[in-house]
């Protein structure tokens, strides 16, 4: 992306609730599951707006939290959401490949992609307390995609199924604990005040360059209602071996 296109991108993006599929119950599914609670340290990696911040702060209200993005308006925001968590929950602009310190869970909506997922894993296995685990979400087929699916995933040509996920899962060294998969209205929760800011944006903007964002967006949301029974995200906890 040039910077110009960027900035239209953020224009568009900016201020969402979140920046991709996911809703509170996945979290509280994944808290509950590990069997997590007191004052625990949690990294939130690639926090984008702070949406699962949010979350992770109200659902665990003794845990130490470090949230970090490399988008500095997504960051903003973020800082301004979990302000009214005092000091035990910090929002950093940063990169998730420098978690600055020891976890008992890493949670990761949407972003690990960015690293790899193994090589990501690998990286944060120095960045697990003993007992500790990895909670990350990432895109999957759950069958033979049809053409709009296919174009939906077109800019991410490394999806693959579950069992493809857990392959990378194992090479990092790490085990899956459990699994569910993110689809249908967790991706509402993302797309309603997307389409919404796009609406809004249709009466008020005369840039070009972000009429072209506009339109790239509108047709993501499209392609997703087109084929929002096949497009999933899979929500996979993980531990080191
Ligand atoms: C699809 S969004 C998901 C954000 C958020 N977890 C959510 O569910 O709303 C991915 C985020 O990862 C961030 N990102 C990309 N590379 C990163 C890195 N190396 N370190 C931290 N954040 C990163 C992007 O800025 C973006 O906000």
């Amino acid at each position: 992306m040039t910077p110009e296109q960027w900035s239209a991108f953020l224009e568009v993006h900016k201020d969402l609730p979140r920046e991709g599929p996911g809703a509170p119950e996945d979290v509280h599914w994944a808290l509950g599951r590990i069997g997590m609670s007191g004052a625990v340290d949690v990294f939130d990696a690639g926090c984008a707006t702070g949406g699962d911040t949010v979350t992770l702060a109200q659902a665990l209200p003794e845990a130490r939290i470090r949230a970090v993005d490399t988008t500095e308006p997504f960051v903003a925001h973020a800082q301004a959401r979990l302000a009214p968590f005092g000091d035990r929950v910090r929002v950093e602009l940063g990169s998730m490949a420098e978690p600055g310190g020891t976890y008992d869970l890493i949670w990761c909506a949407g972003a690990l992609y960015f690293l790899g997922v193994t090589e990501g894993l690998t990286l944060w296995r120095d960045a697990l307390k003993p007992g500790g685990h990895v909670a990350f979400s990432e895109p999957v087929a759950l069958g033979p995609l049809s053409t709009d699916a296919t174009a939906f995933w077109e800019e991410y040509p490394q999806i693959t199924d579950l069992a493809g996920i857990e392959a990378r899962v194992s090479a990092a060294g790490y085990r899956v604990l459990d699994h569910r998969m993110i689809v249908g209205a967790p991706w509402l929760a993302y797309y309603d005040p997307m389409q919404a800011r796009i609406d809004h944006l249709h009466t008020i903007n005369t840039d070009p360059a972000v009429t072209e964002a506009m339109g790239a967006c509108q047709r993501e949301i499209d392609l997703w209602h087109a084929a929002k029974d096949e497009i999933a995200y899979a929500l996979l906890i993980v531990a080191p071996e």
